[in-house]
């Protein structure tokens, strides 16, 4: 199908019209109109559409193109191929409705202000504070190092500090990750739905993703199998076992195992995602493919959904032959992780700092995940809700489109990411599995304030989806 486009009213004064058809393509990407592999329409018809010259239409394109929006392939068209960021939906201006910003992934705050203004505090008074104005080692600091594996230790995966290897957060890992096994041209395989930074990070590196099934329990092992088995062997998997994003599913262990064993037969690398991993209450987290497959498993780690996303403390870990090839990535990448955040994130994972925050964590969103599975558990446009890591996936009973419920919540001051954002390639965007929302529960400034939201939006979609907004929250 080819989308329609509109020309953008509200650039800068005396923008030329080929900029403002590029920032219409750039803006209906943000907002989910336009997802990955959207055909659009060609010069000419787009040119009529408008009312503009063939050439104005060539040179939005070329610049749409130049942005890593779209990508023109001879004799087939122009398709959407950019990735999607919340940029638009930040942009309101002010005396505009209440915002409630459900659409990214971030953690709760509690102490965590007062507590970092202790540790600026300590580190201040440190004798040895000008360590932290040079230039330090690509892979960190060794003493960071045996933090980061002892943090690594407490979800199951038991590995030496010479082989973790620290990062600018965990998505600098997955890129460093990834750099480490792909090849421009190389298919990697994700869940039909998955996190956009892996796809971005794929994008960058030039590898092709490919979405492979999923249903209530997660990867699909016999899609899996049939993907390996193609014409075009993938070299690796990502995937998040624990607390996936966005349908925040926990792999069950036969469902690990079996995907563990189909990686052995095909060769396959695995990338683990395992950033939301100690949210998942120890009863629940499953072993590690990393612990199932050390030898094939890259695993990423990260502090930003356990503690917060300001320290950008990321780490990476696999197979020891990898070590020098990833820390050579940190190298081109950052020359090395930031002294100054590494300093506070290690001492917070020294000092016990991480453990009571991670404490607190559980508690918070254990207490929104209860609001948010009584407010929708009987709701009519809510077939089940799921619950885990930061985030809750509603799956909708057909009358309900992701895109409409995005609408009303738009409507009601509550801004939620377009589920288009984490199909994997086109193909995923049809399948049943891809029929839900994602409401990232954690990112609400306090309890109160988010059950308001809800409720406002659980009332919403019960009433159908003819429904419009009457006040906002
Ligand atoms: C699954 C997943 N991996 C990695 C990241 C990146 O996290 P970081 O803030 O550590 O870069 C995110 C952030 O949303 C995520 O959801």
């Amino acid at each position: 199908m080819t989308v329609s486009l509109e020309l953008r009213d509200d650039g800068e004064p005396g923008d030329p019209v080929y900029r403002r058809i590029a920032e219409s393509i750039a803006e209906g990407i943000a907002s989910g109109r336009l997802g990955v592999g959207d055909r659009l329409p060609t010069h000419r018809a787009l040119a009529r559409q408008l009312g503009v010259a063939v050439p104005t239409v060539s040179r939005a394109y070329r610049e749409a193109e130049q942005r890593g929006l779209i990508s023109s392939t001879v004799g087939r068209g122009t398709f959407v191929s950019g990735i999607p960021t919340l940029r638009a939906r930040h942009d309101r201006g002010a005396g505009e409705r209440p915002h409630v910003d459900l659409s990214v992934n971030g953690s709760s705050r509690g102490e965590h202000e007062q507590l970092l203004r202790e540790a600026l505090v300590a580190a201040a008074a440190e004798p040895d504070l000008g360590a932290l104005l040079s230039y330090a080692s690509d892979v960190g600091e060794q003493l960071h190092r045996e933090s980061a594996a002892a943090w690594l230790s407490r979800s199951g995966v038991a590995v030496a500090p010479e082989r973790v290897v620290l990062c600018n957060g965990g998505q600098h890992a997955l890129l460093v990750a990834m750099g480490a096994l792909l090849r421009p041209g190389d298919v990697l395989l994700t869940d039909e739905l998955t996190f956009p930074g892996a796809k971005s990070a794929a994008l960058v590196l030039g590898a092709h993703v490919v979405g492979v099934e999923m249903d209530g329990e997660g990867m699909v092992p016999a899609a899996l199998e049939a993907a390996c088995a193609g014409a075009t062997p993938p070299v690796a998997l990502y995937c998040m076992p624990n607390a996936h994003n966005p349908t925040a599913i926990t792999l069950p262990a036969r469902r690990r195992e079996a995907i563990v064993e189909i990686a052995r037969r095909y060769d396959l690398q695995i990338i683990e995602d395992d950033v939301f991993g100690l949210l998942v209450p120890d009863d629940e987290r499953g072993i590690p493919l990393a612990a199932l497959a050390p030898e094939r498993t890259l695993l990423i780690s990260s502090l930003s959904k356990t503690l917060t996303p300001g320290l950008r403390w990321g780490a990476v870990t696999g197979p020891a032959q990898l070590t020098d090839r990833l820390g050579a990535l940190v190298r081109a990448t950052i020359l090395n992780p930031a002294p100054m955040a590494a300093g506070i994130a290690d001492r917070w994972l020294t000092d016990g700092t991480a453990a009571r925050l991670l404490t607190w964590q559980h508690g918070e969103m254990e207490a929104r995940f209860a609001t948010a599975r009584r407010l929708f558990g009987d709701c009519s446009a809510v077939r089940a809700v799921r619950t885990a890591g930061l985030h809750a996936w509603l799956d909708l009973h057909e009358t309900w489109t992701p895109a409409a419920v995005v609408d009303v919540a738009e409507r009601l001051g509550i801004a939620i990411a377009p589920t288009s954002f984490f199909h994997a390639d086109p193909a995923s965007a049809t399948r049943p599995g891809a029929r839900g929302v994602r409401l990232c529960l954690g990112n609400a400034p306090d309890h109160p304030t988010l059950t308001a939201a809800l409720a406002a939006l659980a009332e919403a979609l019960d009433r159908g989806p003819t429904w419009t907004a009457g006040s906002g929250v």
